[in-house]
């Protein structure tokens, strides 16, 4: 049996992580689940967007599978996303985006897996206004050779322990010179101990042209924390879009698995988001916990719907009348 705390987050979160407890309890993983409160609803009910009870919890059971949150927007409210993931220095934030058979886009051959950095960078909250007119403001971006070099070599040992033969570094090194510099410097040292897999740079606003043009050049990804949150939705778009994405996100002892979409106000209520995505961060969570069985037949039970594309949202289909709960069933009976 496995602790796992769970949170359904804001939006669009309880309807697809519903659906995906649904997948997980069928798949044969004997999941243990605490249920606590984080974002926008939990701010709502308890004056908090992170209540010192969710905490308790992700402490107890160093693993966490979480809805999107909302971003409070104005000054003073904090991310919470960002707070857990540097709370439990969940370093390494890994974003696979692989091509779906069924799921028809411009390009059939995509297998890219984004390897952001997820604690420093210009997310580590260092923004203030210099004047008080409030019309001038800065922000800092914080890097540290010994994060990059761990994420770094979380990127190599992911390429080695997943038959991945290359690893690309994007930065923008050419201007941010010590940020960025130290971040590529950092990346080159760390590539010469891994002879066996290719390492190639590219400079991020050339990897974006790249990368639409010629997906199938990437393989494994490694960058700083902005550039990974933005190229994985891009890497998304490649593939189908946000409902599909799982990203899992590492520390050395606890983990957090979610989807890289948001809480989509926009279709928060009307039983039409995409459960993918969080299901997908399921199969990370499960196999994370050894449970490799009950991951693989979650993940082909996921396939074969997506695939099929006969019960799947309209995100997926435009034609399709099926929603988030009906989608679910769909996967849950593919296990029987
Ligand atoms: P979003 O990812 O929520 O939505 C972007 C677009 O993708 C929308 O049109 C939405 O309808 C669509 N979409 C997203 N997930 C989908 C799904 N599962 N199925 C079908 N369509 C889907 O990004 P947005 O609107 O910029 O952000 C909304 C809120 O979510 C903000 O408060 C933001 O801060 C928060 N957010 C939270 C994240 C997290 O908890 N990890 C990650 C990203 C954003
Ligand atoms: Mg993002």
């Amino acid at each position: 049996m496995h602790n796992v705390t769970l949170i359904k987050g804001d939006g669009i979160g309880p309807s697809i992580m519903d659906a995906a407890v649904a997948v997980i309890d069928a798949s044969g993983a004997k999941i243990n689940w605490q249920e606590a409160e984080a974002g926008m609803s939990a701010y709502e009910k308890t004056g908090t967007p992170l209540p010192d009870a969710t905490m308790q919890s992700i402490d107890e059971t160093r693993v966490a599978f979480k809805g999107p949150l909302t971003t409070m927007v104005g000054e003073g409210f904090r991310s919470i996303n960002v707070e857990l993931r540097k709370k439990y220095d969940l370093y390494a934030n890994v974003r696979p985006a692989k091509s779906w058979p069924g799921v028809k886009t411009r390009y059939d051959d995509v297998d890219i897996v984004v390897v952001r950095e997820n604690t420093q960078g210009l997310y580590v909250g260092l923004e203030h206004y210099l004047t008080p007119q409030k019309d001038i403001a800065e922000s800092l971006a914080v890097v540290t050779r010994d994060s990059s070099e761990r994420i770094v070599e979380y990127a190599f040992k992911y390429a080695l322990d997943n038959d991945r033969q290359k690893v690309t570094v994007c930065h923008k090194a050419n201007i941010l010179k010590f940020t960025q510099g130290l971040f590529l410097n950092t990346a080159r040292e760390v590539a010469k101990k891994y002879p066996q897999i290719e390492f190639d740079e590219k400079i991020i606003d050339a990897a974006c042209m790249h990368m639409v043009m010629k997906p199938e050049q990437f393989d494994v990804v490694v960058t700083t924390n902005m550039f990974g949150d933005i190229l994985s939705d891009l890497t998304a778009g490649l593939v189908g879009g946000l409902g599909l994405i799982p990203g899992a996100n590492i520390g050395t002892d606890a983990a957090l698995f979610e989807a890289v979409h948001g809480s989509a106000p926009d279709i928060a209520g009307k039983n039409i988001a995409n459960p993918t995505a969080v299901m997908m961060a399921g199969v990370m969570m499960l196999t994370h916990l050894g449970e490799h069985d009950a991951g693989m037949r979650m993940l082909h039970a996921i396939e074969k719907v997506v695939n099929e594309g006969k019960y799947v949202t309209p995100d997926l289909n435009p034609n399709s009348t099926c929603g988030t709960k009906e989608m679910g069933q769909a996967i849950v009976d593919a296990m029987a």
